[in-house]
């Protein structure tokens, strides 16, 4: 019998999972609680966990396929092309590029043409105070505008832009380049149905540049606005790490942010993987490549040359 339980941790979103130990086999039927689960309550948390990379990557599998990150191949693991290091710890005195990741609202890989489906983060190492990550439910976010705001964008369409990503210019300029020939900006419905559920859900955050058809200057005011009503508290679940935590939450539904409150001389170290999800996106200019076409060889000798990962 199942002992597996699991509690709402916020109202707006989010639920935490016990009663399971992620390194031992899991059945069809506790897997398919949790995945109908993590649909419901769009963030879950695993606290208590004692995984790496391998048991990351082969327990989130199971959600669906994993990215490769070929979109930022200098932030891989050097061992599981799936699993991205999100860390501050410097490698040959390099501050890695995902030192200061996420922290403007997002939707993960939204500046490609198939962003994520899920995405899952383990606490490694945390500072001793703060680095928490705090996320906002979506459909609430659309379900919550007037029926005219709602009508006016589920015609729309953004334009994301990795230029927008926050502390880009203190990364390393070269990688910041290759970033950017990697991920030209795309273009995205404004509102999304959640192809499992069916409900529409807002897809507009920070790195959004501008809206198709109008200028930025039109376009500002109204993505200012989406961003800050879909981030309201009301719409907030914010996550207090500890070591072992494993948090996972479906993207198509939600944005989150790295609230960057803590120490940076202090080491915070996480591993991460994402899901591939469906193609909803075009590239805003269709001569541009996408990073999906950029060959593997060619991406791993621009990640073993920038040396920006060790561990
Ligand atoms: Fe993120």
């Amino acid at each position: 019998m199942s002992k597996i339980s699991i509690q709402p941790v916020g109202y707006a979103l989010g639920a935490k999972v016990t009663g399971i130990d992620l390194t031992e086999p899991i059945s069809d039927d506790d897997f398919n609680a949790i995945y109908e689960s993590w649909l419901q309550h769009i963030v879950l948390v695993f606290p208590g966990q004692k995984i790496g990379p391998n048991e990351l990557a082969n327990f989130t599998q199971r959600f669906g396929e994993l990215d490769t990150y070929d979109s930022q191949p200098f932030n891989r693991h050097p061992d599981y092309k799936e699993v991205m290091v999100l860390s501050n710890r410097r490698s040959n005195g390099v501050l890695p590029q995902t030192h200061n990741a996420g922290q403007n609202w997002h939707t993960d890989l939204s500046y490609t043409a198939r962003p994520a489906k899920g995405t899952s983060v383990y606490c490694l190492e945390k500072p001793s105070v703060g680095g928490d990550t705090m996320f906002a439910n979506m459909y609430s976010a659309y379900e919550t505008l007037s029926p005219k705001m709602q009508e006016l964008l589920d015609n729309m369409e953004a334009i994301h832009d990795v230029s927008m990503i926050e502390g880009l210019g203190k990364r390393e300029p070269e990688v910041v380049a290759e970033f950017k020939r990697l991920n030209p900006p795309v273009i995205h419905p404004a509102v999304r149905a959640h192809p499992e559920s069916g409900r529409k859900a807002l897809y507009i955050n920070e790195r959004v540049r501008q809206f198709v058809g109008m200028t930025e200057a039109e376009s500002k005011p109204i993505i200012k606005f989406l961003c800050e009503h879909s981030t309201s508290p009301r719409y907030i679940y914010r996550h207090y790490w500890s070591v072992g935590d494993l948090v996972m939450w479906d993207n198509r539904c939600s944005t989150h942010l790295a609230v960057g409150d803590y120490d940076p001389s202090q080491i915070r170290h996480m591993i991460r993987t994402s899901g591939k999800g469906d193609y909803y996106g075009r590239l805003a200019e269709p001569t541009a490549i996408i990073a999906e076409k950029t060959s593997l060889t060619e991406s791993k000798n621009i990640a073993a040359g920038l040396a920006a990962l060790a561990d």
